[in-house]
């Protein structure tokens, strides 16, 4: 199977887990529902639960004791997408090749949006049919990866840095948290549902978590620059338009390139730390240097 079609399978499962989580219903309180829904079905490239189950896969674990967390980890990182396009934050009217959240739901359901989803992952880790300490040790990772020392604190080094210049050591430790975080949170519970968790094993989950991450938000800024509104679902010179300092304003697009092509071999690396079969992951690692959106 191609990359491209296990990643269009991936989107089949974690969807149809999703409309029977939360399918559409009729409720006095549907708008947030709808909203949550919105921006968390049809779109996405759904890179962090494909880690989630091949990581599972690769320490021998089985689909169906990973699906549950991948779903959670894609309900928060798709809260954190909605809260970062909202006007106080990034100010983005496209995502997904759709309006924002915000736009389609106002800012008020946009943000109870945000943490329904936020809220619910939690839910969603805690009844799912894995073993309590799986169970608990997940809902670790994930609160611990998205929370202050993480992709929030990450987010809120991002706004801060717009009224500063910050060095490349700088912007190595916002991308750690902002992006970095969710993907060593994906790796790490990937293992924790195969029951894979000796602290060996979650070292190299967590190296390549980091390494995939700062590479991941370094093209990230490449195509803000580079591609198409149509092609990335989103709007082109974000960054540019916020005034933020990246890796492609220190380093340029070919620097920046390098410096991710670099990372890309450390994440590789790390796989190569695994006993199992890594070649979907090598696969799918590679892919994410070379994607177009
Ligand atoms: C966007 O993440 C936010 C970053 C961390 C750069 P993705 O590029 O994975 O967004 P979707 O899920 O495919 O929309
Ligand atoms: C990713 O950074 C931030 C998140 C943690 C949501 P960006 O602000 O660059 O992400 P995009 O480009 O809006 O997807
Ligand atoms: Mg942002
Ligand atoms: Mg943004
Ligand atoms: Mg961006």
């Amino acid at each position: 199977m191609s990359i491209n079609q296990k990643l269009t399978e991936y989107n089949r499962l974690i969807e149809d887990r999703i409309n029977l989580l939360y399918p559409s219903e009729k409720l006095a309180y549907s708008k947030v529902l709808d909203a949550a829904r919105y921006s968390l079905l049809n779109g996405g490239k759904r890179i962090r639960p494909a880690i989630v189950l091949e990581f599972c896969k690769l320490c021998g674990g089985k689909e169906e004791d990973a699906l549950d967390f991948a779903v959670a980890l894609e309900m928060i990182h798709t809260y954190s997408l909605i809260h970062d396009d909202l006007p106080c934050m990034d100010n983005d009217d496209l995502r997904r090749g759709k309006p924002s959240c915000h736009k389609a739901f106002g800012e008020d359901i946009a943000l109870l949006a945000g943490d329904t989803l936020l809220t619910e992952a939690f839910f969603v880790v805690a009844n799912s049919a894995v073993s309590n300490d799986k169970a608990l040790k997940a809902v670790s990772f994930l609160a611990s990866n998205a929370g202050l020392h993480g992709m929030i604190g990450g987010q809120v080094l991002d706004l801060v840095f717009e009224d500063m210049s910050p060095d490349a050591a700088q912007l190595q430790d916002m991308y750690m948290r902002k992006t970095g975080a969710l993907l060593i949170a994906a790796a790490s519970i990937g293992c924790i549902a195969a029951g894979k968790d000796d602290d060996n094993t979650l070292k190299s989950a967590a190296k390549y978590g980091y390494n995939l991450g700062l590479a991941f938000q370094i093209i990230d800024d490449i195509l803000d620059v580079t591609s198409d509104e149509k092609t990335l679902g989103k709007p082109i010179g974000s960054d540019g338009r916020n005034g933020k300092t990246t890796f492609v304003t220190i380093y340029g697009l070919d620097r920046a390139f390098a410096i991710a092509a670099q990372l890309t071999n450390y994440a590789l690396d790390a796989l190569d730390e695994f006993d199992g079969d890594t070649s979907s992951l090598y696969e799918l690692t590679d892919y994410l240097l070379d994607r177009n959106k």
